[in-house]
């Protein structure tokens, strides 16, 4: 049975390798993905990437709500993949402050059966900002299955990582297949 993932890329490093990172492999792997990009990470996707992102997933490439009297132009979602992430995104997802496309989807998932995965692509500085604890947690709660730890994303101060690490696509697959398992099919 085909399941469709809705992955939600952010404006943070590493959004450009999303297509072969995860796109690629949840295609090959037998899913639909439909992806939406926060209003921020659309314009770093040249027009080309975008065209080849909608081909490749045979439905359009979001960043912006539609409008009232249009009709979503994606399939319901399975299983919610944010990944990369920013600080920013889990601050507000954390907070239900839904205030673009790519929020609206994935806070309207938290609570319910959907499953949400999401990997935050953050740095140590990122993790002392007194929300931080308290916002993971909440998603946490709510469900949400985070990426992280030190083995999966070992945090660097700002602007002083490696400079060519790519982003755990493996450990986040793992964990939308390992959601797939787990979630009722609609
Ligand atoms: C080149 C560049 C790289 C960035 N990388 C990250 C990152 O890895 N993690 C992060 O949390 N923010 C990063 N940011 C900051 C976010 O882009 C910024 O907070 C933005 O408002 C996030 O918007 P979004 O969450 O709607 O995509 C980066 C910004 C730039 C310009």
């Amino acid at each position: 049975m085909t399941r469709t993932v809705g992955l939600v890329v952010c404006a943070a490093g590493g959004a450009l390798e999303a297509t072969g990172g995860l796109v690629a492999p949840l295609v090959a792997a037998g899913h639909r993905v439909a992806v939406t990009l926060t209003p921020t990470a659309a314009p770093w996707f040249s027009p080309s990437d975008l065209d080849s992102l909608a081909r490749f997933t045979g439905l359009p490439v979001r960043w912006q709500p539609r409008l009232p009297h249009e009709r979503s132009p994606h399939p319901r979602i399975d299983c919610y993949v944010v990944a990369p992430a920013t600080a920013h995104i889990v601050a507000k997802l954390a907070t239900g402050a839904a205030d673009t496309q790519a929020l609206t989807q994935v806070s309207e998932a938290l609570g319910t059966a959907t499953p949400v995965v999401v990997f935050p692509r953050v740095n140590a500085a990122h993790t002392r900002h007194p929300a931080w604890e308290e916002n993971t947690a909440r998603l946490r709660r709510a469900g949400v299955r985070l990426v992280e730890g030190p083995e999966v994303w070992p945090l660097h101060e700002p602007r002083q990582g490696p400079p060519t690490r790519s982003l755990p696509w493996s450990h986040i697959l793992a964990a939308v297949e390992d959601a797939l398992r787990a979630a009722p099919a609609l």
